[in-house]
């Protein structure tokens, strides 16, 4: 019976037997399970310390796990519709890394859409895999980018019949979802894998209100933080695969480069008693929320200067589904920013938001989340529409529509070549060694390895007039380019993996 296995959590009882046993602990951590004094021990107790064990006799090892890991991994995997899980201790971060090193090698095609998470440029660069970018459907009215379309998709499979790889992010920061379960079965007939970054949807695992999930969908390798939003500590993620396509032997080798060889037990102990709560509370809970989100959705609706995004606006934008865990609200229409609401809804009411970006904001709801949590939501955005609507004016539309430069090289080559930085009017026509990313909507405007246009360098003029903020890695005004004088690649005499 799946509710008798499910009801066990092997790690985490485990762990408690270990801490209650009394062992003299001659390994380490060097707090040597809370017998040291400092100012968190005497404010979190010593229990919590006594939990954190490294990898004494029955605790079993992330790196290459036998016991009780493997059998927390294994319920992960069932609760999940999966055929095998992994635990990460270094966040979903890593798990998108090892997802693409593991099913990329050097010089293969990776279809994935533009708006991709920091993490997905460095699983390029380590792997040396050549993204084929899509454009995601853009929302010029709330200033974000949100799903790929089937027919995106569809392009670029077939002008690149030879890529290796889709990758998908099911759903956005945002909540928008793709069409994931017709874009998996198009690119495994074309004998494509697919790769999704769910960072943001491990409670889809849970409630059949909630979209699709990348498991459901048959997709062969997710990576999601189950931290964000199904109740365990920040940083556990886990990865989840189905079918045969994946190597393993590969996935867990590549696993072990990049993780911690001293996992924290507190993180897979999380995980455990998480993955239990959400396989036996998780429908239930998610239903009332649902029902919460609606209301307050309802709440918000009726404030004036207040736009609240809903599935049926997604739908109506292009979007195939969308999270209702996820509270988007416009507010640029009562004349403030979302920075703005952001840092006011903390100073005056002691609300902290998710996210503020030019002309929305985002609340993440959970199973923690509680009515009278979102009724003083709604009461602050109440007291905001008095004080600003009509009496500022609304925020002007931000331009989106802009061209991705072409790919020079990959990320890659960009990343080891020699580099010099300049200011970045003068950069146009060389060759970017990072990527510059404008907030909203956190597409990166180039990647290393793109030429540098003039369009690029406009835009981020552009958006630095009208106030957003700007990603790169110098800050100054200058950008890292390659030096091409000194690039072996550029005379030809590079053939580098
Ligand atoms: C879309 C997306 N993918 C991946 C990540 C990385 O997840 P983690 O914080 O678990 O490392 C994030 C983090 O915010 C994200 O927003």
């Amino acid at each position: 019976m799946n509710e008798d296995r499910q009801s066990k959590t092997p790690f985490y009882s485990k762990l408690r037997e270990y801490a209650e046993s009394h062992t003299i602990p001659f390994d380490v951590p060097g707090h040597k399970m809370g017998r040291i004094e400092n100012d968190m021990i005497s404010y979190i107790g010593q229990e919590a310390y006594m939990l954190d064990s490294n990898a004494p006799i029955g605790l079993d090892t992330l790196s290459r796990p036998t016991g009780v890991i493997k059998e927390a991994e294994r319920l992960m995997a069932e609760a999940c519709l999966a055929d095998k899980s992994y635990f990460l201790t270094n966040g979903t971060t890593i798990g998108i890394m090892a997802m693409i090193m593991a099913t990329c090698k050097a010089k293969e095609k990776i279809i994935l859409p533009r708006n991709v998470h920091k993490s997905v440029i460095s699983g390029l660069i380590l792997s040396g895999a050549m993204p084929i970018f899509i454009r995601p459907l853009i929302d010029p009215d709330l200033g974000i980018a949100n799903n790929v379309t089937y027919e995106a998709v569809q392009e670029a499979i077939l002008n690149h019949p030879d890529a290796k790889a889709i990758f998908l992010i099911n759903p956005t920061y945002f909540g928008v979802c793709s069409d994931i379960e017709r874009i998996v079965k198009l690119a495994h007939d074309h004998g494509m894998l697919v790769l999704v970054d769910e960072a943001h949807g491990a409670q889809f695992y849970f409630n059949e209100r909630m979209p699709f999930t990348a498991m459901e969908a048959s997709a062969d390798i997710s990576a999601m933080s189950f931290h964000k939003t199904a109740g365990s500590f920040t940083q556990s993620s886990v990865i989840l695969t189905k079918g045969r396509r994946i190597d393993h032997v590969r996935l867990r080798s590549t696993l072990n480069m990049l993780q911690s060889t001293s996992p924290s037990a507190l993180l897979m102990a999380s995980l455990d008693v998480a993955r239990k709560e959400m396989y036996f509370e998780g429908a239930k809970k998610i239903d009332i929320l649902l029902n919460m989100a609606q209301d307050t959705r309802a709440k918000l609706k009726a404030i004036p200067g207040i736009k609240v995004i809903d599935k049926d606006y997604i739908v109506s934008r292009g979007g195939d589904d969308f999270d209702e865990t996820k509270v988007v609200v416009k507010v640029s229409d009562m004349g403030i920013t979302g920075f703005e609401v952001y840092k006011m809804l903390r100073k005056k009411y002691n609300i902290q938001l998710e996210l503020g970006e030019s002309h929305i904001i985002l609340c993440v709801l959970t199973i923690g989340t509680k009515r009278e949590d979102l009724d003083m939501l709604v009461d602050a955005f109440k007291d905001l529409s008095k004080k600003y609507y009509k009496i500022r004016n609304k925020l002007p539309k931000i331009k989106f529509d802009y061209q991705y430069p072409e790919t020079y090289t990959r990320p890659r080559d960009a990343y080891h070549a020699p580099k010099i930085s300049l200011p970045l009017e003068e950069a146009y026509d060389e060759i970017s060694a990072e990527s510059i990313m404008i907030y909203p909507p956190g597409i990166p405007l180039v990647i290393p390895g793109e030429i540098i246009t003039q369009e690029v360098i406009d835009d981020i003029l552009f958006y630095v007039k009208k106030g957003s903020v700007i990603h790169s890695e110098l800050d100054n005004g200058f950008v890292k380019v390659i030096d091409k004088k000194n690039w072996m690649y550029w005379e030809g005499e590079d053939d580098a993996l």
